[in-house]
């Protein structure tokens, strides 16, 4: 086995000696590539963003922006990584290097003052830069772009064709694309003007042409040093035997959950073991009676894969953290920690998924409403992985998720409500509410359930079912929101839902 490495701006990296738990950033730093910032060590500032080249979604390989404060560098072995400095090319001897067109359109809309946040933001940027998507609606010359000149004072969204919006460039830049880049003293305006105004990318870009090639594959990993190991196998059946006799092992996927704990709480594992990578939990299938979707696929992956064929999905993804975080979290790892207050168990409720546990001796299913037993607990046992959820068909037509949290984007959730209702004739023929934060697991308002179904959609009918809902759960009162507040947002939430639905299911 080849000793850990890894490409960083095209030179290739011992990974050694860095530890099991050393972050990308802080590897990255300690080699001079000072670029990448710590802002927050906790995947929510996005100081640290750098790209990361993935298998793509329409492409061979997609440049995915991630945060290198979460990710263990020796998840990253064999892997291709490019940074804030490693974006600008190399004008020879004695000449500044010519700037990446993101890092042009910065610099001159005034898009950086301190410029702690700007490396981050120039590698999200870069990312979207590249999104295939996006580069159909973009002109390759910025000067066709129709974002107004610098030191114009016109709206940069009116100045576009009709697609483009508040969110949306006129050259197809998605500002969710940024949502996980904070910025303390510039303002956004400058930094929503240089995203807009970028053009597509030249033909001869070296980053475009790279993604007409095959992302490095996997490479199995068991990297020790000191008393920790970080291992990464090819295989599922490989996986299972190692947490069968490492029951100790800690499982990561994007680290998103776990980077924080190793950043912020200081844990340590003596074990951990990626499954990020794992072909089998990476398939999504799509079959009459079932969608199931791999534990590993990352949320960016799912969403951009089903394209919206599963709307209260298509809803869920752009209230789930930021954009640098859906592109390393996973369903199996939102489900796997267990927590209350995860996005996607509501969603997954009221669609009435199953997860699909592996182990050893096989595999077996087990609906979302029967797999958590209690405060981050499961039915899952010692040694089993989850290797997908499958969500049945035909789906309900009348879908919402509903995040109640102190910011639009990018926070952690007071109370969260999924809806997914059948109407027929004006009469609720079938009802599923999952909720979160109101309770010590996600749980289903069977009560407000049953208290649509067989009635009229009508006011009547949706008042008395939010009065129910509002006592749906045990809702604790802590710093993000009180006991009263959550309960009161569960009934505004059905009302809500009645009010954006009223006419659509009673023509
Ligand atoms: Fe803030 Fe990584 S340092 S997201
Ligand atoms: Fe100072 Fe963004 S330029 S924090």
């Amino acid at each position: 086995m080849v000793a850990p490495e890894l490409t960083v701006n095209g030179k290739v990296l011992p990974i050694a000696p860095a530890t099991p738990h050393t972050t990308a950033l802080d590897f990255l730093r300690e080699r001079g590539l000072t670029g990448t910032k710590e802002g927050c060590a906790e995947g929510e500032c996005g100081a640290c963003s750098v790209l990361v080249a993935r298998p793509g979604v329409n492409r061979p390989t997609d440049w995915v922006a991630v945060n290198a404060c979460l990710v263990p560098v020796a998840a990253l072995d064999g892997q291709e990584v490019v940074t804030s400095e490693g974006l600008a090319t190399d004008a020879g001897p004695g000449r500044a290097p010519v700037l990446h067109p993101v890092q042009e359109e910065m610099a001159v809309r005034g898009g950086s003052q301190c410029g702690y946040c700007t490396p981050g933001f120039i590698c999200s940027m870069a990312a979207e830069y590249y999104r295939p998507d996006r580069c159909a609606h973009a002109a390759t010359d910025p000067a066709e772009s129709p974002v107004d000149p610098v030191g114009s004072a016109g709206s940069v969204a009116s100045a576009g064709p009709a697609r483009a919006d508040a969110e949306q460039g006129p050259n197809g830049f998605d500002l969710h694309a940024l949502s996980g880049n904070l910025c303390r003293c510039t303002g956004y305006r400058p930094i929503r003007d240089a995203a807009f105004a970028v053009g597509a990318p030249a033909d001869a870009d070296p980053f475009a042409r790279r993604r007409e090639q095959a992302p490095p594959a996997p490479v199995a990993t068991a990297y020790v040093q000191g008393d920790s190991v970080f291992l990464r196998k090819d295989t599922l059946t490989e996986t299972l035997r190692v947490l069968r006799e490492r029951p100790d092992a800690v499982v990561v996927a994007g680290s998103t959950d776990w980077g924080v704990e190793v950043n912020i709480r200081a844990r340590r594992a003596s074990c951990v073991v990626a499954v990020d990578r794992l072909p089998e939990l990476r398939e999504l299938r799509v079959a009459p009676d079932a969608i199931e979707i791999g534990a590993a696929l990352t949320l960016t992956e799912i969403e951009r894969r089903l394209d919206g064929d599963v709307p209260l999905l298509a809803e869920l993804f752009p209230q789930f953290a930021s954009r640098l975080i859906r592109n390393g979290a996973t369903l199996g790892g939102n489900l796997g920690t267990g927590s209350p207050i995860g996005d996607s168990p509501p969603v997954l409720l009221a669609l009435e998924a199953s997860v699909v546990l592996a182990g050893e001796d096989g595999e077996r299913s087990v609906p979302l409403a029967e797999y958590f037993t209690g405060y981050r607990q499961s039915v899952r046992l010692p040694g089993e992985l989850i290797r997908a959820v499958r969500v049945p068909r035909p789906l309900s037509p009348v879908v919402a998720f509903h995040k109640i949290a102190k910011r639009r984007f990018d926070d952690i959730s007071s109370v969260a409500v999924a809806f997914a209702l059948d109407i027929e004739d004006g009469v609720v023929r079938k009802a599923r509410i999952g909720l979160g934060g109101v309770a010590a697991t996600p749980i289903r308002a069977l009560e407000t359930e049953a208290a649509l179904v067989g009635r009229p959609w009508s006011a009547r009918t949706v008042e008395a079912a939010a009065q129910v809902l509002r006592s749906a759960g045990t809702p604790m009162g802590d710093h993000r929101a009180s006991a009263e507040y959550r309960s009161a947002m569960l009934g505004q939430s059905l009302l809500k839902l009645y009010a954006q639905n009223t006419e659509a299911v009673s023509s």
